[in-house]
């Protein structure tokens, strides 16, 4: 079945591919050669609804550029964008809040998302409106702060962000996408900057609205344990390519990539009591990821990786299947069967 006849398919990255151009020095003016910062290439996910993908990389590997593109925040250098199985291309005005009133995003931080001059009532109401929603309004500013559960609503409407902890303020600023009656959310980061204590909460209320809304979630964090936590299907990227994915709870509990395990085993975790070895003094290049606008040769990880072999810095790893779930691949040269070792 191609992924067009898939019905629960609303948001699909197809060989997606992002290059930012890097302003020139004058003595490479005449030059012909232009450069460019390699920020995302060829990535493919599916987002469906009532599911939560996750997209888990260290900074800098490109994550907010896959959720600027999927938004059309920018124009893609390469690749499709496919709002049920229909290539969409974004041109600004109209056509972008047509496109917005069915994938929003979440930001980071909640308080530079929200206009600190106006109330919470301006701002849903305005997401209300923009979207054409324009029913009864009070009832409908009602429903957006019960469904983020800031009740009762009244004590929250004519306040403003500054009047709100943080929690409360990305609560807003979920409820105001919804507004939009979105199909997908494309959330990046959106409890780092919250309190460790309140983040659960509010992922606990994005898991919520995915299974009473049916919502499609892309949910972008560094914080590989969230994403087990939270997500049904977890993609791992680095240096601007997917390296890995598959379920959730087979990508964190038996990592294939290289890459990924380096990420697990840096990742606190409460559960693990002493490390034998600590997994960053094996990382071959000093824990630094590599330049984007000379990425890496072959694969972009094998500078750093413990296990490269020579066909690592020469071959780009097509994916692979792992063979223990079904899903689970890697884009690795260590799972080619094929090759005579
Ligand atoms: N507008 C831009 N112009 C030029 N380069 C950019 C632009 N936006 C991002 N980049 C570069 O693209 C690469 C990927 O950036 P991106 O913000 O997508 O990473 P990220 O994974 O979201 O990182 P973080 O975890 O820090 O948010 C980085 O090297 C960044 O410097
Ligand atoms: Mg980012």
């Amino acid at each position: 079945m191609t992924s067009t006849q898939d019905v629960d398919v609303v948001l699909e990255a197809v060989g997606l591919t992002k290059h930012f151009p890097v302003r020139r020095a004058l003595r490479q003016l005449f030059s012909k050669q232009r450069s460019a910062v390699h920020a995302v290439d060829d990535v493919h996910l599916t987002l469906r609804r009532g599911h939560v993908v996750a997209l888990v990389g260290e900074s800098g590997s490109g994550k907010s550029t896959v959720a600027r593109l999927l938004a059309q925040l920018y124009p893609r250098t390469g690749g499709d964008i496919r709002l049920h199985g229909a290539s969409t291309t974004v041109h600004g005005g109209r056509q972008f809040r047509r496109y917005a009133s069915r994938v929003q995003m979440i930001f980071q931080d909640p308080f530079a998302s929200l206009n600190p001059v106006h109330t919470i009532r301006y701002h849903l109401t305005r997401a209300l409106r923009v979207h054409g929603n324009n029913g009864d309004l009070e009832p409908a500013l009602h429903d957006l702060l019960n469904r983020v559960s800031l009740t009762p609503p009244e004590r929250y409407l004519d306040k403003f962000p500054h009047e709100l902890s943080g929690g409360q303020r990305q609560r807003v600023a979920i409820a105001r996408a919804l507004g939009a009656r979105p199909e997908a959310l494309l959330a990046d980061e959106p409890v780092s900057m919250l309190d460790v204590s309140i983040r659960l909460g509010v992922l606990n209320l994005l898991r919520d609205l995915k299974e009473r809304l049916n919502l499609a979630i892309l949910y972008i964090t560094h914080d590989i344990a969230s994403a087990r936590y939270f997500a049904d299907q977890t993609l791992v990227m680095y240096a601007g390519r997917m390296v890995e994915g598959g379920d959730s709870e087979t990508v964190t509990q038996t990592p294939a990539h290289p890459y990924t395990r380096l990420l697990i085993d840096s990742a606190p975790d409460p559960d693990r009591l002493t490390g034998d070895v600590d997994p960053l003094d094996e990382d071959r290049g000093n824990g630094e990821p590599p330049s984007l606008i000379n990425p890496p040769s072959g694969c972009r990880f094998h500078p750093r990786c413990p296990t490269a072999m020579p066909r690592c810095s020469t071959d780009l790893p097509v994916r692979l299947e792992i063979g223990d779930a079904p899903g689970h691949w890697a884009a690795c040269w260590l799972y080619d069967r094929e090759a005579v070792s």
